[in-house]
């Protein structure tokens, strides 16, 4: 499977072929993605949610995502990975977001980075462009500034914030961004946007008409039930499996039933001799 690159993405939105992306954070679950063609790993800051027990993106820090992307690469050689910059790692001044960003692309192998903001980032990401690295950006709901929009809620449904956010996705395409997602906003505003950028749009909780879809993988598979929002599909529910057969080793190993003769190594040679030997 050849490796796809950011041509291969706006040649897929002129095409109207939609582009699949969904979240990594290790190794074996990367190697299943990109075994199934999804188009683009993204190694989510979600990360702090659903592995690191964090109750939000805040506390990630670069180490954290660079151990995780790093993983996913090992696992996933030949796919489009992009690594989510942390809250603090490109706020301060373009020039920590070029090295910070850096690292993603240096150290963990990564193709892009992405990071969440409207106007306030576009000078970074001109900065970060004109530097060599590919941005994807991230608008709408943006769960690092959650509680300066007033908690987790879809954004843009006035006249005056949905005109906002056009304003704002017209600027990081034109600051170059290779693409951006677009998080909980209605599906009306999510397709005027579509329509009004050159670069394909990503969306999560925005509706059918972006030019693609993400969803953290642990939600797609039903595996992280502290909170699914309604826009999740949940495409299958692990986690009773994952707990039925919890359970079942728990009891054979109690019971002494696992492991028996077929999971366990045998000798030709008689090895109780060792015990009269020493
Ligand atoms: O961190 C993440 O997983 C994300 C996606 C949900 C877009 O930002």
């Amino acid at each position: 499977m050849k490796k796809k690159n950011i041509q291969d993405f706006l040649a897929m939105k002129k095409a109207q072929e939609k582009i699949t992306v969904l979240t990594a954070y290790d190794a074996s679950i990367a190697g299943l993605l990109h075994a199934c063609d999804v188009d683009v790993l993204l190694v989510g800051d979600s990360l702090g949610n659903v592995v690191l027990g964090y109750d939000s993106t805040v506390p990630v820090t670069m180490e954290e995502m660079l151990h995780h992307a790093s993983a996913v690469r090992r696992g996933a050689p030949g796919a489009f990975v992009v690594g989510d910059m942390p809250f603090g790692s490109y706020q301060s001044a373009p020039r920590d977001a070029i090295l910070n960003a850096t690292r993603f692309l240096k150290e963990a192998g990564c193709d892009a980075v992405k990071l969440e903001g409207g106007l306030e980032i576009c000078d970074t990401v001109r900065a970060m462009v004109r530097a060599g690295i590919s941005v994807m950006g991230h608008i709408g709901l943006t769960p690092q500034t959650a509680m300066q929009l007033g908690g987790y809620k879809v954004q843009g449904r006035d006249v005056e914030s949905a005109r906002r956010l056009l304003a704002e996705a017209k600027g990081l395409a034109e600051a170059g961004a290779f693409s951006m997602v677009l998080e909980c906003v209605p599906s009306q505003l999510a397709e005027i946007i579509t329509e009004s950028v050159s670069v394909p749009t990503i969306g999560i909780g925005a509706g059918p008409h972006c030019d693609g879809q993400v969803l953290v993988i642990n939600d797609l598979l039903g595996m992280f039930d502290k909170y699914t929002p309604s826009f999740v599909k949940v495409y299958t529910n692990l986690a009773p499996i994952m707990k039925e057969s919890i359970a079942r080793f728990n009891a054979e190993v109690r019971s002494g039933t696992y492991p028996d003769a077929t999971h366990s190594f045998s000798t030709q040679t008689d090895l109780r001799t060792i015990v009269k030997d020493s």
